[in-house]
């Protein structure tokens, strides 16, 4: 499935974009955000961006040419923006875009074992190279407690010490390579009626493992942090998440840069994708935009 671009309206209204304006989007994935800002500003916006992914960065660059911009678009973490915005002389950008997760591409043709419908090595990083850690890693050396924590932490999963103790056992017999061989273990882990559930049984294991594969968490404070010094004042910041963990980490950030008075919140609370875009696009339905303007 392509990549639907979610919250593509308002996160790019919000941002509130000028001529001149610098705009860094540490997400670029299939250029959804970025091609908007393109087609409305043309060269008058400058784009830099950043992606993990080396094949997200190769088809943005076709795509972005095609509407006539030249961007600066660098394979690189976005809690590394710090170093791409200095190699590039620039100081100061006007805003900032993170649309976090990862998109429909990877997840359906990656081969990276993003999902539990295809039978694919359990890779879960966002990079092609080797990443030293990678869901074979996790699963098949890391401890009982921890993995449990990492479930239960990163997508509240409610079975998640009846699934790190199936693991574990499991492993013992044969290592856990694919993304069927997981399931398999899930489903043993988990009640019938979880598994009857209106969400797939495996989907919060999957979840949880991807964060904590690539560093989600550490790299959303990284970036906010880094962010928010490399912001203009009457810049913006704009973060767009899909689960509760990240919002909270987004909400208390932008809650505290407001009560020092350094930031202004654009809306009191998150926007949300409106009953239309959920429908043409159910991967939608569990996002929230969060914007920020700093003022001091
Ligand atoms: C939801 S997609 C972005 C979609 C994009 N906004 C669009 O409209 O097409 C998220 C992208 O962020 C990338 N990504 C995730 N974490 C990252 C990080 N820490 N640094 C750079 N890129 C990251 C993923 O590889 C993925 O391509």
């Amino acid at each position: 499935m392509i990549h639907k671009t979610v919250l593509l309206n308002e996160s790019i209204e919000k941002l509130n974009l000028k001529d001149g304006s610098i705009y860094f989007d540490g997400t670029l994935g299939g250029a959804g955000h970025s091609s908007k800002v393109c087609s409305d500003f043309g060269d008058k916006v400058r784009i830099i961006a950043t992606d993990r992914d080396n094949l997200a960065i190769r088809n943005a660059e076709e795509k972005l040419s095609k509407i006539g911009c030249s961007a600066n678009l660098i394979l690189s973490d976005y809690r590394n923006m710090d170093v791409v915005l200095k190699n590039l002389g620039v100081e100061k950008v006007d805003a900032i875009l993170l649309d976090l997760g990862l998109s429909s591409d990877q997840l359906d043709a990656s081969g990276r074992g993003f999902s539990f419908k295809n039978n694919e090595p359990l890779l879960m990083t966002f990079s092609e190279d080797n990443q030293k850690v990678d869901a074979q890693v996790i699963l098949n050396n890391w401890s009982e407690e921890t993995i449990a924590d990492i479930l239960y932490g990163y997508s509240d999963e409610r079975y998640s010490r009846r699934i790190a103790k199936a693991v574990v056992s499991a492993r013992k017999i044969k290592p856990i390579m694919t993304t069927f061989d997981l399931v398999e273990i899930i489903r043993s882990a988990v009640p019938a009626v979880y598994q009857r559930g209106k969400t797939h049984f495996a989907t919060k294991t999957f979840q949880a493992l991807r964060i904590a594969v690539n560093d989600e968490i550490t790299a959303l404070k990284d970036g906010m942090r880094k962010g928010w010094e490399l912001l203009n004042v009457g810049g913006r910041m704009a973060i767009i998440s899909f689960h509760s963990v990240e919002d909270r980490e987004v909400k208390f950030f932008f809650k505290n840069k407001s009560k020092n008075e350094e930031g202004k919140l654009i809306n009191k609370k998150p926007i949300i994708p409106t009953d239309e875009e959920v429908r043409e696009n159910p991967r939608s339905r569990s996002a929230k935009l969060r914007v920020i303007e700093k003022i001091k």
